[in-house]
This record gives C-alpha cells, structure tokens and sequence, in this order.
C-alpha cells in the first residue's frame, strides 16, 4: 500500500498548521461521552508543539448537522482537548460542517480554511473515506503531510491486507451484511476462516453473496420480543419458535468461535455477535471480545464503533495489536478501495 509522507518530515517551526482531526466524538448532555478519538489525535498536535510550529488550527466535524446546529458546537470538544493539552498554540475551529461547502467538497469553503496557513496535516484516518473540503480540496491547496494516527492506521490495516500470519480469522457481526459484504468480500477470501454472528448472520443463512463457506452460529439466544426484558432462552438455529428473536450468538456456538480464535495467529474482528447493550444478549459479543483480547499469540484488530466499544467496556481494549478509530473508513480501506483524503497527500 502506498503510505503518504509523514508529518514527522515536515519543516514546521514558526508555521501556521491545518491539522485536520476526527474528533467526531459521542455527546451525552452537552459533554463528551467517549473521548478516544480526542486522545488519539494528541500524538500529532505535540509533535507540531515540540517541532515549534508557531499555531495549530485544529478543525473536525462533530456529527451531521445541515447547516449550524447549537447540538453539534465543537465547544465541548474543544474543551476536552485543553483539558487533555493545555496550550495556547492550539486553537480549535468550529464544526466543519456548519458550512454547507463542506461536505460538497468546496473549494471555496477549503480556501477558507487554508487563509493564513502554511501547511495541513491530516490526522483524521475516521474520515479519509470522505472527500469533503477539509479532508481533500484543502490538501490540494497547501503541502499536505500524514499525521501519526493517520500513519499507524494505514500500517496497522495495511498489515492484514499483506503476507499475514496464518490461520487468518475474520470475525464479524452486526446488523447488516450490506455495510460489510464489501469487506467480507475482499478480507474474507484471504482469511482461513469467517465467522459470522448477529444479525447479519440470519441474512447470510438465507442468501450468501459471498463467494466461499463461511461459520454461521449454530444455537442463538432467542428472545419472545426485542426488548431488553423479553424472555428469553437458547435454541438450535433450526429449532427457534415463530416470532421469535435471535438477539446472541447460543454457548456452543460461542464455545467453538472462542476455539477458532484461540489457534489464530491474525485476527480482524468487526461488529457485535448480538445486542450487547442488553446484558442478556451480550455473551456472544463479550465471549468473542476475550478470545481475541486472550490471544497473544495473534495480530490482532479491531474496527468499528461496535466492538471496540465493547472492549473498552470489557477494560480489553489494551490487549488488542490495533483498535482502529475508523468505522467506514476502515472498511473502506479493507475493501480495497483507495480512500480520497490518503490519495491526495503526496508520497
Ligand atoms: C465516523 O464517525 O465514522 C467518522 O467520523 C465519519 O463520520 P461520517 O460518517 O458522518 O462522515
């Protein structure tokens, strides 16, 4: 995969830098609910402070707001990150997509942003799947660098794309195979093994598009109705009632994913076994998510807002290789596809 340069060679000392970010944090109240992402891109801003660079512009968006939207102000965002490194050469800009440009890929709109800058670094890999005006039309107007997430995402990701340590397991879950058959598709035909849970796997029961054999649970955890209180109870796959749920992967199927992982020596896993945010139906998830945290033996990675907050909840996050902060983006680069806001910076 072609890598593009890196900020680390860039002369930035006395200079005004772009950095793009995504800091596209969950909100609860007005405050951040989760701020990996802001923690992720700390790395990049430092190395601009201990490089001397004279002011670092900080932008990002912060949900889908059409147009200026007082629910999505990047305040409390902002906030965090002086929090977490204080220093007045950091100013963080508002919302990107306040500006209609913006995701219209403006010029117009990227003009604004680089007016007063010498250089833009981008450290948003969550968004490098986007062509918008402050991920790509911006970079053609100043030199463009890599930050260091950006960096470590597309060497970690790249990894599983190359000569990788065998058996090879894919793991995915969620709700819809049509977000992932991409993924599958491209990732699984060189995984030894795919296992599939969730919703997803009820889909791909009835019609697999794929083009090889994939693991599809064999007992799920049914409920009488999708409600986090339903009654509930374990059946064969081939044997669950009318009307009812498949809200979990079943303990055997859960033993035997558990069994596969254990003898991988690289792993991908993205998307929930089943609705994990009700503690009835989150031992698939949970079972999966320890197996792939208790495999030191495995390349390990892990995308998607999923299942890497499930391991965060779990405490697990730091036994995995790689957790990625890419959701689409990360799929996207597992696909195959070329992402526009990597393609435009220069080797
Ligand atoms: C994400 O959360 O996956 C990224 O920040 C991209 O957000 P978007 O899907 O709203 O472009």
């Amino acid at each position: 995969m072609r890598l593009p340069r890196s900020v680390r060679e860039a002369d930035v000392a006395g200079k005004v830098v772009l950095v793009r970010a995504d800091l596209n944090v969950p909100l609860e109240n007005g405050a951040v609910a989760d701020d990996t992402r802001i923690r992720a891109s700390l790395p990049t801003l430092q190395l601009l402070l201990d490089k001397g660079a004279a002011e670092i512009h900080v932008c990002s968006h912060l949900g889908r707001p059409k147009g200026v939207d007082e629910a999505y102000r990047i305040e409390p965002v902002a906030a965090r990150l002086r929090e977490l490194l204080p220093n007045d050469r950091i100013h963080v800009l508002e919302n990107t997509r306040f500006n209609p440009g913006e995701t219209k890929n403006d010029e117009g709109f990227a003009r604004e942003l680089a007016d007063g800058c010498d250089l833009y670094v981008d450290d948003a890999f969550g968004s490098a799947h986007r062509a918008h005006s402050s991920t790509e039309a911006v970079a053609r107007i100043l030199p463009a660098y890599a930050g260091l997430l950006m960096e470590e995402e597309l060497r970690h990701l790249g990894m599983l794309l190359g000569d990788v340590a065998r058996p090879f397991v894919l793991v995915s879950g969620g709700a819809k195979v049509d977000d992932k058959v991409g993924v599958l598709q491209h990732l699984g035909r060189r995984a030894d093994t795919v296992l599939i849970g969730g919703k997803m796997a009820e889909q791909l029961r009835v019609e697999n598009p794929l083009d090889f054999e994939v693991e599809l649970p064999t007992d799920v955890v049914g409920a009488a109705a999708f409600e986090a209180g339903a009654e509930s109870a374990t059946f064969a796959v081939d044997e669950i009632p009318d009307g009812w749920l498949g809200l979990d992967i079943g303990p055997e199927t859960r033993t035997a994913f558990a069994a596969r992982l254990a003898g991988a020596r690289t792993i991908f896993w993205n998307g929930p076994m089943g609705v994990f945010e009700w503690p009835r139906f989150a031992e698939g998830t949970k079972a999966v998510a320890e197996a792939v945290a208790g495999n030191a033996n495995a390349f390990t990675v892990v995308g998607g807002a999923d299942s890497v907050r499930a391991l965060n909840e779990l405490g697990l996050a730091d036994e995995i290789s790689w957790v990625s902060t890419g959701g689409g983006a990360s799929l996207e680069l597992l696909e195959g596809k070329e992402l526009p806001g990597v393609a435009v910076i220069p080797s």
